[in-house]
């Protein structure tokens, strides 16, 4: 395999491809040298890196970013403020009761001041505000949400621009192929843009599946957002082998070959996509590496074998490695 051509190279000339991972693991390194950025998957989070009040754990990211510096590779911050894998105290006082606006706002500002000004500029993004919007295009009624209304949101893409000027700042959330939540999002960021407050890029998560969402609807979405004159990324980037209605565990034996054939042929077109909109789409990241270590394997069904990625469970390259390689050549 080593006469194979990088995915990093075969898309020098349109965007940074990157891939999910916490620590750079030794058995992957032969994968891990198609990607030239990098975003860890859990380690920068909330509950990860600041578990308790005053209390930082930084080991695992000064790790990973010390390991993709050493590899030329670029580092993304994920994430900053978000409603999952945030700890309760957030959100509390020592009563167990909702703190107040001024309170909550003070703490996220901490935790943003600290992390971001850590990294500076060794970080090249973050993706500052996470998944505030419901699928509905309604705000999500999240704790941050119900005790600062739309100011949390306001605040943190203030506060990251202030703790380092040159990081770029993102808001990035799933689901936005879908025109009701993506015209939420779309309104997030116009807001945002009106006040005058910078925000340099959004990341349009794609947990896509077999069937969902169509061409067109991604291709809606890029256009969308490119209008706003903000970048835009697709992030973590999966794709199941299971409608979202399907709820079996079908393929724990192995992937069948037409599925599988059908998996690469929706990589090819997403990549021929993704090409036609190099002007505007700045990175594509993978939401992991191999199928073995794919969150697809617990969500929506706990447990069940999924194949999302384009490296299997050995780290074999599957078709789907070599649609995206050259989605103009792919023939199934
Ligand atoms: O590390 C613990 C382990 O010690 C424990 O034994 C085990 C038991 O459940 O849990 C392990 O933690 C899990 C962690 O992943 C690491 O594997 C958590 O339970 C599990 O909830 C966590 O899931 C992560 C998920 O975010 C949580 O919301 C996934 O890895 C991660 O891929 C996923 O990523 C999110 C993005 O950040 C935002 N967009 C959606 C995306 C998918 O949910």
């Amino acid at each position: 395999m080593d006469d194979v051509r990088l995915l990093k190279d075969v898309y020098a000339n349109d965007f940074l491809i990157g891939f999910a991972q916490d620590r750079m693991l030794p058995q992957y390194e032969h994968l891990i040298r198609h990607f030239n950025v990098v975003t860890p998957e859990n380690a920068a989070k909330w509950e990860r890196v600041h578990p308790q009040p005053g209390v930082y754990h930084f080991a695992v990211v000064d790790q990973l970013i010390e390991d993709a510096e050493k590899r030329g590779m670029k580092v993304i911050g994920h994430t900053l403020v978000w409603h999952n894998q945030t700890p309760a105290w957030v959100f509390q006082d020592e009563g167990g009761n909702p703190v107040d606006r001024d309170t909550l706002l003070a703490r996220m500002k901490e935790h943003i001041d600290t992390v971001v000004s850590r990294y500076g500029s060794r970080i090249k993004g973050w993706d500052v505000v996470n998944e505030a919007v419901a699928d509905d295009g309604q705000m999500r009624q999240s704790p941050w949400f119900q005790i600062t209304g739309f100011e949390f949101i306001e605040r943190a893409f203030e506060w990251a621009a202030q703790a380092c000027p040159d990081v770029e700042l993102y808001y990035n959330d799933y689901g936005l192929a879908d025109p009701k939540k993506r015209r939420g999002a779309l309104d997030l960021v116009r807001r945002l843009q009106d006040k005058g407050i910078r925000i340099d890029g959004v990341g349009i998560q794609g947990h896509f599946d077999i069937e969902n969402p169509s061409i067109a609807d991604v291709r809606q979405a890029i256009e969308d957002f490119a209008a706003l004159g903000v970048k835009v990324m697709i992030t973590e980037l999966d794709l199941s082998v299971y409608p979202w209605s399907e709820r079996r565990n079908l393929y724990a034996g192995g992937l069948p070959e037409d599925v599988s054939r059908k998996q690469a042929q929706r990589y090819a077109e997403l990549f021929r996509l993704f090409r036609e909109y190099n002007q505007v789409i700045d990175r594509v990241t993978f939401w992991g590496i191999t199928d073995f270590t794919s969150w697809k394997n617990n969500f929506p069904v706990v447990g069940r074998t999924d194949h999302p990625l384009l490296w299997d469970r050995e780290g074999q390259p599957k078709p789907a490695f070599w649609a995206v390689l050259d989605p103009d050549g792919y023939a199934p």
